[in-house]
């Protein structure tokens, strides 16, 4: 099976080397777990190794992720200017327009750039702005369909709890998506502790330890230290 370099280092080793070709996969975590992080990682990375990635985003504007992303030492709008990146921003009254055109805008960015990476930040904005659980679910599949078609890797999104019973908000993604990846950031005591957790992961033999990472230069893990150890936890 050909594989695509996640980009995060240490994750690869995990996961026989990478995330499947093509494939797509679930980045679950609460609010500031890392989730915008892990995924620009993904598509940065890729831009740097010849794989061109869109990241589009419902929530952040482009300028704000600009800045963000540059904290971690990465320079976005150079790799806009190269078209090795693109940033597509969505706006909330445009979502429904996007899911009933069946993606197709994100589909004229991707064939621009010649994209092999793409990235839904966060498919929780789509679900929510749809009231009815059928639709939901329908344009859930179209989603997973349309990503089959496009010849790319996917990174998709989602908003859950810290440390969630489901991994997105209306339970359904993470059975329908190939691979599942959760970052946690759970209070202990007075602070809060960050790991990551590969759930799923379609057509590979992955590791299912909880590996602590660290936000600094983007997402780092760190799979020879204790994670609640020096807290004096499990
Ligand atoms: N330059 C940085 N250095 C270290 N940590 C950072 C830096 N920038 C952001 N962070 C950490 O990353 C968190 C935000 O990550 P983000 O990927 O936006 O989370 P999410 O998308 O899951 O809400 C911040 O709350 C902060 O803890
Ligand atoms: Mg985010």
């Amino acid at each position: 099976m050909d594989r695509i370099k996640s980009g995060v280092e240490g994750l690869d080793g995990m996961i026989e080397g990478g995330f499947v070709k093509n494939s797509s996969v679930l980045i679950g975590g609460g609010c500031g777990s890392g989730k915008s992080t892990f995924a620009m990682q993904f598509i940065y990375n890729g831009a740097l190794a010849g794989e061109p990635g869109v990241y589009v985003s419902f929530e952040e504007e482009p300028e704000q992720i600009r800045t963000n992303m540059a904290g971690m030492g990465w320079d976005i709008e150079k790799l806009e200017k190269e078209k090795k990146i693109q940033i597509l921003q969505v706006q909330p009254e445009d979502v429904m327009h996007i899911v009933k055109q069946e993606y197709g805008l994100i589909s004229d960015a991707i064939q621009d750039l010649g994209a092999k990476r793409v990235v839904i930040d966060s498919v929780t904005s789509i679900e929510m702005l749809i009231q009815h659980e059928y639709e939901r679910r329908q344009s859930i599949l179209k989603l997973l369909k349309w990503l089959r078609k496009v010849d790319c890797t996917g990174i998709l999104i989602a908003e859950s709890e810290q440390d969630p019973i489901h991994y997105s908000r209306y339970g359904i993604l993470e059975f329908v998506v190939d691979g599942v990846i959760v970052l946690y950031n759970i209070r202990r005591g007075k602070s809060r502790v960050r790991a990551l957790e590969v759930l799923k992961m379609r057509g590979t033999n992955h590791h299912t330890n909880l590996v602590p990472y660290i936000i600094e230069q983007g997402i780092t893990l760190k799979p020879t230290q204790p994670i609640f150890g020096a807290l004096g936890g499990e």
